[in-house]
């Protein structure tokens, strides 16, 4: 490709996730955006919640699965001139540190709300970490259907627990039974609701003026006062900014149901036009502006075994600039080595396909045969590193315990690549010899075990362990830095990384030793390095 074609492709690209509680609507919002990209033709269709719902012990049968779970984790659709990628973020259970991770790689994120419960513990993490790079964030507040809350308090709610500046697009005109449809604030217009209509692309029924004949039609004796509100929300509250939102301090907010696939499309309609294109990335070294023509990625996620037949590990890049071609050869920067790529895949239409093109912007997949690890950087010859793909402070610990002590060797060998792959984190304290892992989700644990006796053939089993939490500690001040690490030295441990971790046993102790040691920085996220 041309330099010139390059940046025009690159130009198209909206790279993005979803971020949202569990039972918001996540995975029935992506089911309607994949409508409207054609990647499927009707909905409801492609999953059997209900039954999918796994508790933790079904790791085995989630093995089984995986292959459709990884293939839908990027998903790639033109909708009108851009080309969307959509990358999954593991909801449920099977939430971990990918799912922290795949926001370090996208370049806006979608906000899904239940308009009954408003923001929930998971959104406010999640928004924790796309904070850290100031991620724009479009918001959905969802389930209109329903008996919602009064849509003002779910931006209030927003703004004060997630610190962000609300600007509404749209406005519901009702909720639960009496929902009519949304009324768009900018173009004066109402979209029409029409029940029945989820499962495929809705009409786009439009009435123009709040006032007119039309809308008093639909909306009867409740027409004055629909228009009364909407003249307070107009006064009440943040008109949109795009550079704003590109900022990451305002989101534009957009009121709908996935379920009934109404309000998507008009959401969608502005995310294209309003998301960000590709940006500039940081690395250790320079910035580097995503359509310059070399290319460059970095390994944001790996996901191990998704063919159970085939010791099959996908490394999945993020294009930071230049393109992919089929067969290019990269220098692996970390291990200062080249290699030749001639087996990429990328995730067109929910199947794996090979790459052909891929520009910056989007995701591609390399086979990865253990020599490739989480925060890797791939050039065409540079050599750079990537920065702002962290390790997450750990929420969950538990210490490992081997049934058959003769296999220590072969459990620290297995531990150290689960840990490079970004499976778990590792600790091992200074006052003993106990190994302690630690996660963010609890299905982490149960995967770690299964694939320590698949893939290492060694027996483990857990034990609860009295750790809150972990803070990667670091000083400027050499002599301090000596006396608190004979004070801490109880709690003090190595990462698998070999860097100094403080793992507090309660929050009280944490706010206690950061209170303290104010030279000391304790650190809930570390670069990979
Ligand atoms: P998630 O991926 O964020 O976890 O949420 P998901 O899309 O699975 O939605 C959770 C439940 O909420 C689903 O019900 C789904 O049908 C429902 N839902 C999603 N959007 C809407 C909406 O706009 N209106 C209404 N009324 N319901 C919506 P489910 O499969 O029956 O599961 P559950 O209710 O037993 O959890």
């Amino acid at each position: 490709m041309t330099p010139q074609e390059i940046a025009l492709k690159t130009s198209t690209r909206r790279c993005f996730a979803i971020i949202s509680h569990p039972d918001a609507g996540k995975t029935t919002i992506t089911e309607k955006l994949l409508l409207f990209g054609k990647l499927i033709q009707s909905a409801g269709s492609v999953k059997g919640k209900r039954n999918e719902k796994h508790a933790t012990s079904d790791w085995m049968a989630m093995e089984q699965q995986r292959g459709i779970s990884v293939t839908s984790s990027v998903m790639q659709f033109p909708y009108n001139d851009a080309t969307v990628n959509l990358l999954d973020t593991p909801g449920h259970e099977d939430f971990s540190e990918d799912t922290y991770r795949v926001l370090t790689a996208v370049d806006s994120a979608l906000m899904v709300v239940d308009g009954a419960k408003g923001v929930e513990d998971r959104t406010i993490k999640l928004m924790e970490v796309c904070r850290l790079r100031d991620t724009p964030i479009f918001t959905f507040v969802n389930k209109l259907d329903r008996d919602t809350r009064e849509p003002i308090e779910v931006l209030d709610e927003i703004e004060t627990v997630l610190n962000i500046r609300c600007a509404p697009i749209n406005w519901p005109l009702g909720n639960g039974k009496g929902f009519k449809g949304v009324y768009n604030l900018y173009t004066d217009t109402i979209h029409v609701y029409h029940h029945g209509q989820g499962t495929r692309i809705p009409d786009d029924v439009q009435i123009q003026g709040l006032r007119s004949a039309e809308a008093k039609a639909l909306l009867g004796a409740y027409a004055d006062d629909f228009a009364d509100e909407i003249e307070l929300v107009r006064g009440a509250s943040n008109e949109f900014d795009l550079g704003e939102y590109l900022a990451g301090r305002m989101t534009p907010v957009f009121f709908g149901t996935a379920l009934g696939n109404f309000g998507v499309r008009e959401m969608l309609n502005d995310f294209v036009k309003w998301a960000p294109q590709p940006r500039a990335r940081e690395t250790e070294s320079r910035t580097v502006t995503p359509k310059e023509a070399p290319f460059s990625a970095f390994v944001f996620k790996i996901q191990a075994n998704m063919d159970p037949n085939h010791r099959d590990r996908i490394a999945f890049l993020r294009i930071c600039s230049g393109a992919y071609s089929k067969g290019m050869k990269l220098h692996h920067c970390r291990l200062g080595k080249e290699v030749r790529i001639s087996d990429a895949v990328t995730f067109m239409a929910g199947e794996r396909e090979q790459a052909e093109n891929a520009v910056s912007g989007d995701i591609i997949g390399f086979h990865n045969h253990g020599t490739i690890q989480i925060g890797d950087t791939f050039t065409e010859g540079e050599s750079l590193q990537f920065t702002g793909i962290p390790h997450f402070a750990p929420e969950l610990f538990r210490r490992i315990r081997l049934k058959d002590p003769l296999k220590t060797k072969q459990l620290q060998k297995g531990l150290k690549q689960l840990s490079e792959e970004g499976s778990v984190q590792v600790f091992m304290p200074q006052r003993n010899n106990d190994l302690i892992v630690g996660a963010v989700g609890v299905l982490q644990f149960e995967v770690v075990a299964y694939r320590l006796k698949d893939e290492y053939k060694v027996d483990c089993i857990y034990e609860p362990v009295n750790i809150y939490s972990a803070r990667w500690v670091e000083c400027d001040d050499a002599k301090k830095f000596e006396e608190f690490k004979k004070k801490a030295y109880e709690n003090l441990a190595v990462d698998g990384g070999d860097h100094l971790t403080y793992l507090p046993p309660t929050r009280v102790n944490l706010a206690l030793m950061e209170e303290r040691w104010p030279d000391v920085r304790f650190r809930a996220t570390r670069e990979h390095r």
